[in-house]
């Protein structure tokens, strides 16, 4: 994979539009940015190009949009937070290949930065055909000279901007995704040991490609989240009004299993915490936390975290692992009645003397917001998707790309 450097060697920086593909895909409340973790990461990459003389167009997509203009998925929060980080203007444009982003990249003047609109405006950028999506890639490719993928959170993703782009323009990886390639390598290639991963999120469904894969790498896998539940329920338990997907349990069984017969540590929670109604993240009204044993779940009670007592098994799982992979919140940790289960993996991270790896947009924003310091773990990853479809295995398109 090319580097930054190589393209400055080559003469593709000083003096040229350099195209970068981020992944400012933060979350918002309106338009106000709730964690910027993922502006911070590509700003080194937009600096050292500005730098070296670049007319630097950043790209990226935010949110879901249908392919249509959508304020609601604007990245114009976005250019004012990038501009405060590099302590210079950051020129918006409207669109993404129409007039405005031509003009705005004809405009820009070397060391000069812009950001394009949300990529995801165009049909073309999502496309499942070829030649929708290489059609949108040739007008994106019209804009720049050359091109750098830094948006490791969006590189498993077959998208034009990319996958199709880099192949149109001389290119080079940029520094995020070369340290996020670096820290997974460690995840993958010689992993010190015990090595323990922590599971949540919500949704089993999301997990099984990597569950399967780490069966055969991991030592101890623990999990919590809304998947928990239908961990439970294949162990037997009643789980009450949680969270739970049925047309899994097959899988989880077999996980199981297979985990037992391997000498794989399965570790699940003892207790939880829930409470009869989905609490307001809005107001954050007390929502009136009940806890309850994994074997006696309250018939109308929708579990939200794990309990006191798997904390503590949980951390004691953790303290000695010598690397830990984690992704994806323990509980509702937006409420502060379901945060302490995602507050506990973070604190025993931070504890634990071993190589720790954040992996997700969800846990990461978790640990930032619930005030971490991020330099007490080994790794705040930018990717959720990326950094688990990379732990199973696949060949990642926007990698591939630039390798090529
Ligand atoms: C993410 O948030 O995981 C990335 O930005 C990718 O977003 P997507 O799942 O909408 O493609």
């Amino acid at each position: 994979m090319k580097t930054i450097d190589d393209l400055i060697a080559d003469g593709q920086v000083a003096g040229r539009r350099v195209f970068v593909r981020a992944d400012l895909n933060v979350p918002l409340d309106g338009s106000t940015i709730t964690d910027d973790g993922r502006i911070r990461a590509v700003v080194p990459t937009i600096r050292r190009l500005a730098e070296a003389g670049a007319k630097v167009i950043v790209a990226s997509h935010l949110g879901r949009p249908k392919g249509a203009p959508d304020p609601a998925f604007s990245l114009a929060p976005v250019a004012a937070r990038l501009g405060e980080l590099l302590g210079t203007e950051v020129a918006f444009a409207a669109d993404t290949v129409g007039d405005s982003a031509r003009g705005t990249v004809a405009g820009l003047a070397d060391g000069q930065v812009a950001l394009l609109e949300n990529l995801r405006f165009n049909a073309g950028e999502t496309a499942k055909d070829d030649a929708e999506r290489g059609a949108f890639a040739d007008l994106l490719a019209e804009l720049a000279d050359s091109y750098v993928g830094d948006g490791f959170g969006a590189v498993h993703r077959k998208h034009a901007s990319v996958y199709d782009l880099p192949a149109r323009l001389p290119h080079a990886a940029g520094e995020l995704i070369a340290t996020e390639v670096g820290v997974l390598k460690k995840l993958t290639e010689d992993v010190a040991r015990p090595y323990a991963v922590v599971l949540g999120g919500s949704k089993v469904s999301d997990k099984l490609g990597v569950i399967d894969h780490l069966l055969e790498k991991a030592d101890r896998i623990l999990v919590g989240g809304g998947m928990l539940f239908t961990f439970l329920k294949a162990q037997g338990h009643d789980v009450g009004k949680s969270l739970l997907q049925e047309d899994q349990l097959p899988a989880v069984t077999e996980y199981l299993e297979r985990a037992k017969a391997r000498g794989v540590e399965f570790v699940l929670p003892v207790d939880v915490v829930g409470a009869t109604q989905f609490p307001d993240l809005k107001t954050k009204a007390p929502a009136d936390p009940v806890t309850a044993p994994v074997d006696a779940i309250p018939a109308d009670l929708i579990g939200l975290d794990i309990g006191p007592e798997s904390r503590k098994l949980f951390a004691a799982k953790l303290a000695d692992a010598a690397t830990v992979f984690w992704n994806g919140p323990m509980g509702v940790f937006e409420h502060p009645d379901f945060a302490d289960g995602t507050r506990a993996i973070a604190q025993a991270l931070v504890d634990g003397a071993g190589f720790s790896v954040v992996g997700g947009g969800d846990s990461a924003a978790a640990v930032r917001i619930l005030g971490f310091d991020e330099d007490a773990f080994g790794h705040i990853s930018t990717g959720g998707g990326a950094s688990l479809e990379y732990l199973e295995g696949k060949t990642l398109p926007g990698l591939a790309a630039l390798e090529n």
